[in-house]
């Protein structure tokens, strides 16, 4: 949440501040700010209400230049969305950038206020600017000065400091929203996303929890908590600063939905050797950890959490493995009963979700066996913090809306499951029946991208609505699950999901010739059930849209659409089924005008409780 980008070069930086924040915008676009110092020593600094796009606009009409900034794209936490209360904030020569959330700020400003200081905001931020610039006039060296603010501070932060009077060095601390520096020659920079910095440079040092680095254009110094100077190790990024483009496609979340085949396939080159599933990734010393597992607790947030729920079903119902998921934010402060044997997974595209580390940091108080991070971002806190790593190879995710971290973390999750099995000395039809399968998902995913047409017209029934229902059984209820957080993040249509049985327990209440019901129903065993539930929708006027593969006698009669989905192997229908709904999302957010990578209030990554 927020993006920061700070540089220090002997060239100018303003276009290399502006790049970065374009694409740090997916993390958030409330507001957005620069400040640098300028030939003369003087601190010029820029901010905007709304996207990068007006910052951008408003440097074109000003002379800026400068070797040394720092800039921010903000989402509001302390402060609504306003320019005044846009970062860097400032205080006399010193300027802020910040991530995270300062949560004794008021008990500092109470303070500040005695010895002089106004706000002029309504954030957080602002208050350490001043405490910045008091402590300063306390004497010692910027660095210094920083160390001792930095123990002050209750709560979480990213930030980077820059001080007028001393225009060759940034100061940046990490304390639970994560800083990346980019070294380079003659010049080096600071981002909380490697994104921001791929193309001006690919060698990257992550701060640890605690780190202060002093960066100059040709030095880097890092100390940890206690001040000692530390190496942390520099390492080559391997993605694309390419990737990041939206290439022939019109928004992210399209491109990423049209990715899906691509990435899974390549995924899947990479692990399935002669029929099996080789995740020497793991390292053979680990894999004893998931021979021996005899319960798994999945934590995640969002999407991510709807991608659990689905393994859920696999593990108990393939391997007869226990399976709980819970959401993170609930988990951390639960005080949860670790049951014998148990095995922590955490899920996560960005590995920086504030509650799901949190979750993961309490696990380590607890009786786990250990922990596995399925993740979507290298070296994001997540992978750096778990015992044990998958990396969904997805390529980065920019849309707001989760679309192939997704079906990717359900592909490494089944994949999982098959290991597992193996070492557990399982039938091996379980481990072959799922290689099986997935070699031909890619295939299959690609047909339901067939469907893009289909469901862009479909999509029209929808913009006038104000709710939808969303239904499912089995491994379908998380696809309806996440089928409805699709619609409501870009759309902004209310819609909820149910376990199809749970009808009848209230939502059927809901039901009138007003109310879409989407109904995920492939050809399966509980087919014969949730066509009860149908007629249940059916009987009281209910418009209903059922995406299956199965034959029903009735064909689009009035308030019944059948949605007709290609034939999928039983245990990859809900990577499969949820495209179509992911299309459908995105055709509806499109048709009501609505900006589908930026939805309204939200960000990427969830980096504030
Ligand atoms: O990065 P994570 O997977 O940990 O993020 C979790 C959620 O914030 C995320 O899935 C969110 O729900 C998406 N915007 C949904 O599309």
């Amino acid at each position: 949440m927020c993006g920061i980008i700070g540089a220090i070069s002997y060239r100018n930086i303003v276009d290399i501040l502006l790049d970065g924040l374009r694409r740090l915008e997916y993390r958030g676009y409330d507001s957005s700010g620069l400040a640098i110092v300028d030939i003369h020593g003087q601190v010029m600094c820029l901010r905007r209400l709304g996207g990068v796009q007006n910052l951008s606009d408003a440097v074109e009409n000003t002379i800026l230049s400068g070797t040394i900034g720092i800039a921010h794209t903000r989402w509001a936490t302390h402060g609504k969305p306003a320019e005044i209360n846009a970062h860097p904030h400032t205080s006399s020569d010193i300027s802020i950038v910040h991530n995270g959330i300062i949560e004794n700020y008021q008990s500092i400003y109470k303070q500040l206020r005695e010895c002089g200081y106004i706000c002029s905001s309504e954030t957080d931020t602002e208050v350490v600017a001043h405490l910045v610039d008091w402590e300063g006039k306390q004497g010692g060296s910027f660095l210094e000065v920083v160390q001792r603010v930095l123990p002050r501070l209750r709560g979480t932060y990213g930030m980077v400091i820059l001080d007028r009077r001393m225009p060759d060095r940034l100061i940046a601390a990490r304390s639970g929203s994560p800083l990346v520096i980019g070294c380079s020659i003659g010049e080096n920079f600071i981002g909380s996303d490697p994104i921001a910095l791929l193309p001006i440079t690919r060698r990257l040092i992550y701060l640890e929890e605690g780190d202060i680095a002093q960066i100059t254009a040709s030095s880097i110094m890092i100390f940890d908590r206690c001040g000692n100077s530390v190496q942390r190790s520099e390492i080559l990024s391997n993605i694309r600063h390419d990737s990041v483009n939206k290439g022939v496609y019109h928004h992210y979340m399209q491109k990423e939905i049209y990715e899906q085949s691509t990435v899974i396939k390549k995924r899947l080159q990479g692990c399935l050797k002669n029929n099996k599933v080789d995740f020497s990734e793991l390292g053979s010393k680990n894999e004893i950890l998931l021979k021996n597992l005899k319960h798994i607790q999945i934590v995640a947030c969002g999407t991510s959490y709807n991608a659990g729920m689905v393994a859920r079903y696999w593990f108990e119902s393939l391997i007869q493995v226990p399976c709980d998921v819970e959401i993170a934010s609930e988990f951390r402060y639960r005080q949860p009963v670790v049951r014998h044997n148990s095995f922590l997974i955490t899920l996560s595209q960005s590995g920086e979700t504030a509650d799901t580390l949190a979750a993961l940091r309490l696990s380590k108080t607890m009786r786990y066996l250990g922990s596995l991070a399925i993740c979507n971002v290298p070296g994001s806190s997540l992978v750096r913090e778990s015992d044990l790593v998958l990396m969904t190879q997805a390529g980065p995710e920019i849309g707001v809306a989760s679309t192939k971290s997704f079906t990717t973390q359900l592909t490494i999750l089944l994949m999982l499951l098959a290991k597992i099995s193996y070492l557990k000395g399982m039938k091996p039809d379980i481990e072959r029946n799922i290689v099986e399968a997935l070699k031909v998902l890619p295939y299959r995913i690609d047909q339901m991208l067939l469907k893009n047409d289909f469901m862009a017209d479909l999509a029209k029934d929808f913009i006038n609505k104000e709710n939808a229902l969303f239904l499912g059984r089995g491994t379908q209820y998380p696809i309806a699950m996440e089928g409805a957080l699709k619609l409501k993040e870009i759309s902004y249509i209310h819609a909820e999901a149910y376990a199809a049985g749970e009808l009848k327990h209230g939502p059927l209440a809901l039901i009138d010739d007003n109310m879409p019901v989407i109904v995920v129903a492939p050809d399966n065993d509980l087919l014969e059930k949730i066509k009860s539930n149908i007629e249940e929708v059916r009987a009281r006027g209910g418009s209903l849209y059922i995406f299956t593969n199965a034959q029903f006698c009735v064909l689009n009669i009035e308030n019944m659409h059948i949605i007709s989905i290609p034939y999928v192997e039983a245990i990859i229908t809900p990577i499969a089924y949820i495209v179509p709904l992911q299309l459908l999302s995105y055709h509806i957010a499109l048709l009501k005008g609505n900006n589908v990578d930026q939805p309204r209030n939200l960000a990427k990554s969830v980096t504030v409780e």
